[in-house]
């Protein structure tokens, strides 16, 4: 600090030499611009026009304009900014009353720094990424941080600035607890602040990578899982991986589970005939208060289907399988335009068949019905003769 408040006091004192002995050049300094002051936003922030000014009245311009900001002078000259918000920030400069510069400085705003909310990922023995959030500040910020174990020197954390973490690298992971450290530091001040954690407690690998399901041909039940140790995981022979594998038929609510140190893992109680859902992620196998990683990806995949023959094998189909039956229904009628059309033409010909089997079915009877009444008639006839003969004296 006392550099940036000596330096404009320097350049003030080799202005007034070089323009008491050269007038002709006071206008090239005019607008040089030095040093940089901080203030809190919403506060009363004073600037000084260089040493006290006290009985000489004084002119301030904020970005080469005498438009300012809320403010008040004061006898000696200071500029007083009130409640001063961030559209106060910009380059101040004060002149005297014959329009010659005085003092220049250029006003940041903002808050100092805050306690930071700290969190760590430990996604192998040997690296630990630490990333925190902070509250605004407006201004810029540097950060030292360092972590130590029980009893141990402190050792840097290697900060990345723009993306607000650090990472820590062979942490002695025998010790129970580690202690992270952070400086965070402004314009107007720093803050420290302290972050315990237990690295065996935090460990959890990422998801496994290269997934792979495939289908095992002449087996209609059968899938096979294959993986590999996430590339972040380089020292799997001396910390194997617990890897849990699930997967379920596409619609069930109900996952199987396999856990398996080993890939490839084969399935044997697919079901023939479904797509199936797979998962993997992992564990450290020794350290079972450590977390499991995320979940890979699904993958979908569908067990071999013997294409010969049309009948699927009659495997029995728990009900469970068909709880949400309604989704399919649903997701099938993406297309109700094409179907609806489709639907209409069927419409129309079953209508038309039914109409010519009627009209068919119709006049057969009404053949038959009158042949019948013919019959009936010819009968009558016949009848009502014999009835005549009968009468008829012998
Ligand atoms: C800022 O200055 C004004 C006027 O001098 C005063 O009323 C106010 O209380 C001051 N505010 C702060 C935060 O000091
Ligand atoms: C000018 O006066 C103000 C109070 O009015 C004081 O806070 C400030 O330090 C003074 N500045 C200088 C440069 O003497
Ligand atoms: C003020 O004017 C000078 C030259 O006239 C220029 O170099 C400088 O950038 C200006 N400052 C601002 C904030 O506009
Ligand atoms: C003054 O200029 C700076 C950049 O040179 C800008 O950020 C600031 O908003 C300006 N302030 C005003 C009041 O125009
Ligand atoms: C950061 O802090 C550590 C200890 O707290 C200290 O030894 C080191 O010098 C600091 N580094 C910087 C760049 O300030």
């Amino acid at each position: 600090m006392p550099g940036l408040l000596s330096s404009p006091v320097c350049l003030t004192v080799i202005w007034f030499l070089s323009w008491s002995l050269r007038p002709s050049r006071a206008q090239i300094w005019t607008d040089e611009v030095s040093g940089v002051q901080y203030g809190r936003l919403e506060s009363n922030v004073t600037l000084a026009c260089g040493e006290s000014r006290t009985g000489i009245s004084v002119l301030w311009h904020l970005n080469n304009s005498s438009a300012l900001p809320w403010h008040k002078v004061t006898s000696n000259g200071s500029l007083v900014l009130l409640h001063a918000d961030l559209s106060a920030q910009g380059d101040y400069s004060c002149y005297d009353d014959h329009g010659l510069l005085l003092h220049s400085v250029t006003l940041r705003l903002g808050h100092p720094p805050g306690l930071l909310s700290i969190s760590c990922q430990v996604p192998n023995h040997a690296h630990v990424r630490c990333s925190w959030v902070e509250k605004e500040t407006f201004l810029p910020t540097k950060y030292n941080a360092s972590f130590r174990g029980l009893g141990e020197e402190w050792r840097p954390c290697t900060v990345d600035i723009t993306h607000k973490f650090c990472d820590l690298y062979q942490p002695a992971f025998w010790q129970p607890i580690h202690t992270l450290k952070i400086i965070e530091t402004n314009g107007l001040g720093s803050e420290t602040t302290f972050v315990r954690f237990k690295l065996h407690e935090l460990l959890k690998p990422d998801p496994p990578k290269s997934v792979v399901v495939k289908e095992i041909e002449g087996h209609s039940m059968r899938l096979i899982i294959s993986w590999d140790y996430p590339s972040s995981w380089p020292l799997h022979d001396a910390f194997p991986l617990m890897f849990h594998i699930r997967y379920r038929p596409q619609g069930s609510m109900y996952w199987s589970e396999i856990y398996s140190l080993d890939s490839p893992v084969v399935v044997f109680d697919a079901l023939a005939g479904h797509l199936h859902q797979v998962q993997i992620r992992g564990r450290d196998e020794v350290n079972s208060e450590s977390q499991w990683s995320e979940w890979s990806p699904l993958i979908l995949v569908r067990p071999w289907e013997d294409l010969t023959t049309p009948e699927p094998t009659d495997d029995y189909l728990p009900e469970d399988f068909w709880i949400t039956k309604p989704e399919t229904s649903t997701a099938k009628s993406h297309n109700p335009s094409l179907e609806d059309e489709g639907n209409l033409g069927l419409v129309i010909l079953l209508v038309l068949f039914s109409v010519v089997v009627l009209t068919t079915v119709l006049s057969l009877i009404f053949v038959v019905w009158v042949r019948q009444r013919r019959r009936d008639h010819v009968t009558i006839q016949e009848l009502a003769s014999m009835v005549k003969m009968k009468s008829m004296p012998i």
